[in-house]
């Protein structure tokens, strides 16, 4: 991981608190919910300093979630979360999902409680998540909290994007409009910006909450 993992990191810890201890008078559970959640521990590039990975940040938090739902597509990684989850949260309330999140978003629902406000947190690689996975999980009250790095993924991948054969955007959008846009690459980002401001509007209005505002 780069450098900005720690502030990536920051971030979440930041939501968590927030979340787990304002609301813990307001709703009967609180779930923490992780599609992408890694394993333990990585270390950071081209150095040796090792961080802790974002559940454990989650876990730790003053006021801690009635209940932990971690996805991850690595069977080993899961693993490694779960002996360490039992090490320093042995009695923390957590269910794994192991597999892909966009295949296993119906699981990641029937694991949150019908009584309960979530914070999601989406960390993919990329624009590697697919709106429909946002959309199936808005069937519970959850607010998410999603990292992006989409000018750089836009910017890199821009030609294999712009293949008539290749969905990741319109998986990523849930939409294939963009398309419209033209191939000028300053309007694709812009649109892909706006596309994207639109979508999650529609996840947010899903699950009853208002939506973030935006920085950028
Ligand atoms: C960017 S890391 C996130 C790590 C963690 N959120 C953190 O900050 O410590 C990506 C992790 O997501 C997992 N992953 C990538 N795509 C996935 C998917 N579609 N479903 C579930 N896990 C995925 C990878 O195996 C990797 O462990």
């Amino acid at each position: 991981m780069g450098r900005w993992a720690e502030e990536k990191h920051t971030y979440v810890t930041m939501y968590s608190k927030l979340f787990s201890t304002g609301m813990k008078n307001k709703w009967a559970r609180r779930v923490y919910v992780e599609l992408h959640a890694g394993s333990d521990h990585s270390r950071i590039r081209e150095t040796a300093k090792l961080i802790a990975g974002s559940p454990l940040y989650a876990l730790a938090v003053d006021d801690p979630f009635d209940k932990y739902v971690f996805c991850e597509r690595d069977n080993d990684k899961v693993d490694a979360l779960r002996a360490r989850v039992l090490r320093i949260r042995p009695n923390a309330n957590v269910s794994y999902v192991q597999g892909d999140c966009d295949d296993k978003a119906t699981d990641i629902v029937a694991n949150i409680p019908s009584d309960s406000l979530s914070l999601c947190f989406v960390d993919p690689y990329g624009i590697s998540i697919n709106f429909e996975t946002l959309r199936t999980l808005s069937a519970k009250r959850v607010d998410f909290l999603v990292l992006l790095a989409v000018f750089m993924d836009a910017n890199r991948n821009y030609d294999q994007y712009l293949r008539e054969k290749n969905f990741t955007v319109d998986r990523f959008l849930g939409s294939n409009t963009w398309r419209e846009s033209g191939a000028l690459r300053r309007q694709m980002l812009f649109r892909f910006r706006n596309s994207l401001r639109g979508n999650l509007r529609r996840v947010w209005s899903y699950s009853g909450t208002s939506p973030p505002r935006y920085t950028k």
